[in-house]
């Protein structure tokens, strides 16, 4: 995976799933009945590190992934969270003036550090080679959860929120750049070997839009973290950003770009000639296993795989994806046909 984050070309290439922890697993359904609620599990070190290390055990990922969630960031500055049963994550929505007194009356580095010490923790329990990832959402994507309180199809409510109150947007974004940037550090201090920020939803943004709410504050969490450590691999994962995946690895400064399944190879092979990519099997593919799977798979291969590629899914895994299929898809990247 480093090597591949350097800019080699490997074969078989680096294999890793996101959402790789998580509710297709039997053992992280038993986890997390025993820990309570998803919070509980994500502020646990004990419960934490050992879902994360689950899928490895089982399929032996080149990658590991910190199980957290990237709502912890603005639980840390004071919102509150819920996730409830089938319905996904809960807030109270945030309004323009309350904006200016985010993390007033918390410690954030105090809260976040049981996810601190899970790393730490991982990096000591995990294979000397597998390569331990951190993560961060970026702005605007945590941005939309705290202005609509929920998930939205379309974050409506967050787009418009930002016309009406572009100065409030820009000061919300800026300041979870800050703060996700002091995040991103502690972890890589903590032993993450790489990081990934997680921009699920660039991907209903206008061109304007998309450069001043996604581009922009992730190329500030990428100038923070390398003023302290220089040369750090870092992920970037503007899911649906379409024809703006062009340009967005030298706009940001991320070292590699990963790409949903609606990216066309054609598109993935030019983005791969200016360094690494990362994707971007679509994961009903995986669902439906046989040849959906083993083609969705070759394709990948035949049109990355002499270039530096991380094979993963095009977004994450679904629970009702079986585990016979995740064994079938590493067994088939690692050369087996
Ligand atoms: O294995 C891993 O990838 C690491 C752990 C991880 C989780 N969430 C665990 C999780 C990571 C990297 C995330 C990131 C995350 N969280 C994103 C960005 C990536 C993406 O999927 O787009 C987003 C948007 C969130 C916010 C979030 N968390 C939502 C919308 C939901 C509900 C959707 C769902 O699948 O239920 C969650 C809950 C969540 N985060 C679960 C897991 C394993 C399921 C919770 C459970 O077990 O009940």
């Amino acid at each position: 995976m480093l090597k591949v984050l350097g800019g080699e070309a490997v074969s078989p290439p680096p294999v890793w799933m996101m959402r790789q922890a998580g509710r297709y697993l039997p053992e992280y359904r038993e986890k997390r009945r025993q820990a309570g609620s998803f919070l509980d599990l994500c502020y646990n070190p004990d419960f934490a590190v050992e879902v994360t290390l689950q899928p490895i055990r089982r399929f032996g990922f080149d990658a590991s992934i910190l199980f957290s969630d990237i709502l912890v960031v603005p639980h840390a500055l004071g919102r509150d969270l819920h996730f409830a049963e089938g319905h996904g994550p809960q807030m109270t929505p945030i309004s323009a003036e309350e904006i200016g007194t985010l993390g007033q009356h918390t410690d954030f580095h105090k809260h976040l550090a049981p996810v601190y010490e899970t790393v730490t923790r991982l990096r000591h329990e995990l294979p000397d080679e597998t390569t331990l990832i951190g993560f961060c959402g970026a702005p605007w994507t945590v941005a939309t959860y705290m202005i609509a309180g929920h998930g939205t199809p379309d974050q409506a409510p967050s787009r418009l929120f930002g016309f009406r109150n572009s100065a409030a947007m820009e000061q919300l974004l800026s300041k979870l750049a800050e703060v996700s940037a002091e995040y991103l550090i502690r972890q890589i201090e903590a032993g993450a070997d790489v990081v990934q920020i997680f921009d699920s939803w660039a991907g209903v943004l206008d061109e304007a839009c998309f450069e001043a709410w996604c581009v922009k504050p992730v190329a500030e969490i990428v100038r923070r973290v390398r003023a302290a450590h220089p040369g750090f691999p870092i992920i970037g994962f503007p899911r649906g950003a379409g024809a703006l995946y062009a340009g967005y690895r030298e706009k940001t400064g991320v070292t590699a770009v990963g790409l949903d399944w609606s990216v066309p190879l054609s598109q993935a092979q030019s983005l791969q000639k200016d360094g690494p990519v990362q994707g971007n099997l679509d994961p009903l593919r995986l669902v439906a296993g046989g040849r959906a799977l083993d083609e969705g798979i070759d394709a990948i291969l035949s049109a990355l795989g002499t270039g530096p590629l991380v094979f993963n899914l095009g977004h994450g895994i679904t629970p009702e994806t079986p585990v016979s299929h995740v064994e079938r898809m590493v067994r088939r990247v690692r050369g087996a046909r």
